[in-house]
């Protein structure tokens, strides 16, 4: 007698949505959520920020249509990344009463997404939400991609969940009342999926990049188009990042290092910037990336105005430390994504000691 049960998963269910990218989106929203959530519960969860500049105008614009909404916020910045605010979230969502049918909507850069998404992933064991991403960050990468979670003590975003949104709604125009620096800090993972994917969106970037400076509305709609769209081809392959997915870690290796040593002052863009600066620097010493290519991805770091080398490390120790515990690291070793050239990344790299040290030193 055999004593086995086979659980068999029908995975019928298709998770697919749409990502639209439109500037003046944020103004039809009340409307397209009022129509397509018609008579279910609307969350809004936003941070201080946002809810003042768009959270607000947005509830009261839902109200107006007769949407059943709420807007719940928390205080802005990654230190708001933790489980106390999603479990203050899940008990004032609790309060207000919650059904299957409710959705969340996150409206924010990529602390509300992930904070949101988390909240959506774990309260009645998982409901829908929609992502409206107001940063660059949030638009070109966190709110495609279903990774939600919060930072734990040990480590940033090592408590979460995969949770796919119903839908995604950018709008390039909120992009104005941004910060440069948090602008910027959303060039560099343009510019990462650019370098490692795509070779003619690379260049595309360098032809417009005064115009994304200044934020002309085309040249950012076909900005944030193009990376969204090579994004979620790469998801699309990898949803649970066991393969394909990594390459969008390409200078996030040393990037990653870096934010742990600056005590998580660093913006993650900037750091991710001067992480693949020092990474293109191994890839040189590797053999595997040619010079020109080299000098032509740091031509572009700069003229975005972005990092284009590592900062004197704070706590060296710390960086080490970080570097050997990063998650992709198998067995103390760090497997780094490299260049072979532009738009050609390459997986699962071991680069021996001395070239970390060389790159972390030199580029310093
Ligand atoms: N889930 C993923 O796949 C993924 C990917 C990359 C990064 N992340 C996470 O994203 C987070 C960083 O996101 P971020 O850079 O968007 O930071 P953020 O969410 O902290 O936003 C940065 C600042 O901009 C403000 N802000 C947001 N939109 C604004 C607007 N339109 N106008 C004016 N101010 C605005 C916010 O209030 C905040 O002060 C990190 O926690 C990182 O781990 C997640
Ligand atoms: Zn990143």
């Amino acid at each position: 007698m055999t004593s086995r049960v086979v659980v068999r998963l029908k995975s019928s269910l298709d998770r697919s949505y749409t990502v639209t990218v439109r500037a003046g989106l944020l103004k039809e929203l009340p409307g397209i959520l009022a129509r397509t959530w018609k008579g279910r519960r609307l969350f809004v969860i936003t941070d201080a920020n946002v809810r003042r500049l768009y959270g607000s105008p947005l509830l009261q614009a839902l109200t107006a249509l007769g949407s059943d909404a709420l807007l719940l916020d928390f205080p802005a910045g990654e230190r708001s990344k933790n489980a106390d605010v999603v479990f203050s979230l899940h008990s004032a969502i609790l309060d207000q009463g919650i059904g299957r049918d409710s959705v969340i909507l996150a409206l924010g850069g990529g602390v509300v997404g992930d904070v949101a998404g988390f909240v959506a992933a774990t309260i009645l064991r998982g409901v829908k939400y929609v992502q409206v991403p107001t940063t660059l960050l949030a638009q070109v990468d966190s709110s495609v991609g279903g990774k939600v979670g919060i930072d734990h003590a040990a480590g940033k975003n090592l408590i979460g969940s995969f949770h796919q949104p119903s839908a995604v709604f950018i709008d390039p125009l909120v992009l104005r009342t941004l910060p440069a620096a948090e602008f910027r800090s959303g060039l560099a993972e343009v510019v990462k999926i650019a370098a490692a994917l795509d070779k003619p969106f690379f260049g595309r970037i360098e032809r417009e990049r005064k115009k994304i400076l200044a934020l002309h509305p085309g040249a950012l709609s076909a900005l944030i188009l193009r990376a969204v769209a090579l994004k979620s081809r790469v998801v699309a392959e990898d949803e649970f990042e066991t393969g394909l997915r990594k390459i969008l870690n390409l200078g996030h290796t040393i990037g990653h290092a870096l934010e742990a040593a600056s005590g998580y002052s660093m913006r993650h863009g900037e750091a991710v910037a001067a992480g693949m600066a020092s990474e293109l620097h191994i890839a040189v010493m590797m053999g595997l990336l040619k010079p020109r290519d080299k000098e032509r991805i740091v031509g572009l770091l700069k003229a975005l105005k972005l990092r284009s080398r590592l900062p004197a490390l704070r706590d060296r120790q710390r960086f080490s430390a970080a570097l050997a515990l990063d998650k992709k690291s198998e067995r103390g070793a760090p497997k780094f994504v490299l260049l072979r050239g532009i738009g050609h990344a390459v997986i699962g790299v071991e680069v021996p000691t001395p070239f970390i040290a060389e790159a972390v030193g030199v580029a310093r």
